[in-house]
């Protein structure tokens, strides 16, 4: 990075920290009182989609400096350059093409000079055959049954992606029954297959490597499921496979035409809009299919074209950034009022944390600031049930972002669906508001208690408020909407990263669990000894060692 864009952005840090210290609203319910366009200045709209940030400790400054640092990190720059196919994954030398995939304006894209767009339509309609084939019951297994069950084998972004999506899409969902298989813990595809009957399952292997040592190892697991109950030759017609490796698929005994290929340059984590997607798909049906890539397409458009300050995904970021690096809060919960979206949070751990979570600039310089934050969460309103106690009245700040939609699928239970939403509204509202102690002790005077109980107690039922959340709210959860959430979501990542001055689309981090990971499974079984390692993996193993039922 030239020195004066550093230069410049240093000194945009330097103004944003200066302004949290003295110049931020330092309280929400004031910042309320004093400015009744609140909510209209500090939330925008994409047709049904709404984004409310006015619950955060933000004003005019504050969006203008964090402006001002998006135009030094050249934020606008590099969203030009990802979706002109630049290699903006400097460590792996790759352009980060998840957009492509959803590209429904007929224009081309270009990788090294080539239309990308004819290779994702080839999949895409041989996916949209195969899948249609499978719902129909024309493809069938090898006892000439239908199929009535799919299993997913993946995991990171060959499982989360489609796993997440197809449970929130549920009710759409009229093709086979889905199942997702990650783990490499026996557990998992033990249990799973006592479900199933072999004759009507069909297996999905889906890596982007086909190395990845869980995956393969439930993928021989099923293989043998299928071999042992309907002979070697039965294997084709239940499986079929998604991958960047073609070879390696092959070599599995997938046949041809069901393997489903993507590419290098779209991300694990970036994948559910690829064949990683067929599992969706099968469920789904390939027209609801498109709807899920028309919402992402839909995004992108407003997130490519949109000014800065009218920009959902810049919005977010930004106020993600300030969040994180300037007030120094460290996580983030992501609390979907919504069951259908119960995988949500693990999905967007993985696309946040697996992005953003880097210790080193994109030049390899170690970051002068915090990265990511740590993501988590659970659906509302379980959620306010177990862990909410201490994000209002814990000793730490973190920053709440509430998805809800305004309908849902059962009209018969909109009842419910309405104390969906006061739930939620109430929960953002509490952490904004809090309670002072004063109102406390108003509130329990007016139970007729003793003064001495009023103070006793009054302390016990204060809460700070002041505390931030975002909300963003769409019509109903349907496939076009789902494809919208996630690219907002992706894109927000992708703008936190330029802030950060971080390589989003690399995962180094994972390598080195995974490489001892190998080194020590002939250690555990016994075949080479443990005294290369440190005492307290030693330790550990002499303890298994012993403790393993032979
Ligand atoms: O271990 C991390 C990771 O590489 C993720 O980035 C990826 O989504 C996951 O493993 C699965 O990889 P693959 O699709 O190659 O099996």
């Amino acid at each position: 990075m030239a020195s004066e864009q550093a230069n410049s952005i240093k000194r945009s840090v330097q103004a944003l920290k200066a302004h949290w210290k003295n110049g931020a609203p330092r309280n929400m319910r004031d910042a309320f009182a004093e400015d009744k366009k609140r909510y209209s200045r500090y939330s925008l709209n994409l047709d049904d989609l709404l984004l409310d940030w006015s619950k955060c400790l933000v004003n005019d400054e504050t969006l203008a400096l964090l402006g001002d640092l998006a135009k030094a990190a050249n934020v606008e720059g590099r969203r030009t350059a990802m979706f002109a196919g630049e290699p903006i994954n400097n460590t792996e030398g790759r352009a980060v093409l998840h957009v492509a995939l959803r590209n429904r304006s007929g224009k081309p894209v270009k990788v090294d000079g080539q239309d990308v767009m004819p290779g994702i339509k080839d999949v895409l309609d041989r996916m949209a055959v195969f899948a249609t084939g499978i719902r129909s019951g024309e493809i069938k297994g090898a006892k000439n049954k239908p199929i009535t069950d799919i299993v997913n084998i993946g995991i990171g972004g060959s499982d989360l992606g489609p796993a997440m999506a197809t449970l929130a899409l549920s009710p759409y969902h009229d093709g086979p029954k889905a199942h997702f298989v990650s783990n490499v813990d026996g557990a998992d595809i033990a249990d799973t297959l006592a479900r199933l009957e072999p004759s009507t399952t069909l297996f999905i292997i889906a890596s982007k490597t086909f190395t990845t040592i869980e995956t393969i190892t439930n993928a021989k697991a099923a293989r043998k499921w299928i071999a042992d109950a309907l002979g070697e030759k039965a294997v084709g017609k239940h499986f079929a496979a998604v991958s960047t490796a073609l070879e390696k698929v092959d070599a599995f005994g997938i046949p041809a035409d069901r393997i489903f290929g993507f590419w290098d340059w779209v991300g694990g984590r970036y994948s559910i809009w690829s064949a990683i997607g067929l599992p969706l798909m099968i469920a789904i049906g390939p027209e609801d299919f498109g709807r899920f890539l028309d919402g992402a397409h839909a995004m992108d458009e407003h997130f490519r074209k949109a000014a800065l300050s009218k920009n959902l995904p810049m919005m977010l970021g930004l106020v993600g950034y300030w969040h994180r690096a300037i007030s120094g809060y460290t996580s983030r919960a992501v609390i979907p009022y919504d069951q259908r979206l119960a995988r949500l949070p693990a999905y967007l751990q993985q696309l946040d944390m697996e992005s953003n979570g880097k210790g080193v600039t994109i030049d390899g310089k170690p970051v002068s600031g915090p990265t990511g934050p740590v993501v988590w969460g659970e659906p509302g309103t379980n959620g306010q049930h177990a862990f909410f106690q201490l994000l209002h009245q814990g000793t730490d700040t973190i920053p709440v972002e509430f998805i809800v939609a305004a309908n849902g699928h059962e009209p018969e239970l909109d009842n419910q669906h309405q104390m969906l939403l006061a739930n939620c509204l109430a929960q953002s509202e509490a952490l904004m508001k809090g309670r002072t102690l004063e109102e406390a002790k108003a509130q329990l005077t007016a139970k007729n208690l003793p003064k001495s109980e009023v103070n006793r107690i009054a302390p016990h039922r204060v809460f700070t408020g002041n505390r931030p959340s975002i909300t963003i709210i769409h019509d109903k959860l349907d496939p076009y909407t789902l494809g919208r959430l996630i690219a907002l979501y992706e894109h927000r990542v992708f703008v936190e990263a330029q802030l950060y001055g971080i390589n989003a689309f690399d995962q180094w981090g994972v390598e080195l669990g995974k490489e001892l990971a190998t080194e020590l499974l002939p250690v555990v079984s016994g075949e080479v000894s443990a005294k290369d390692k440190d005492a307290s993996t030693q330790g550990l193993v002499a303890h298994l060692r012993k403790r393993r039922e032979k």
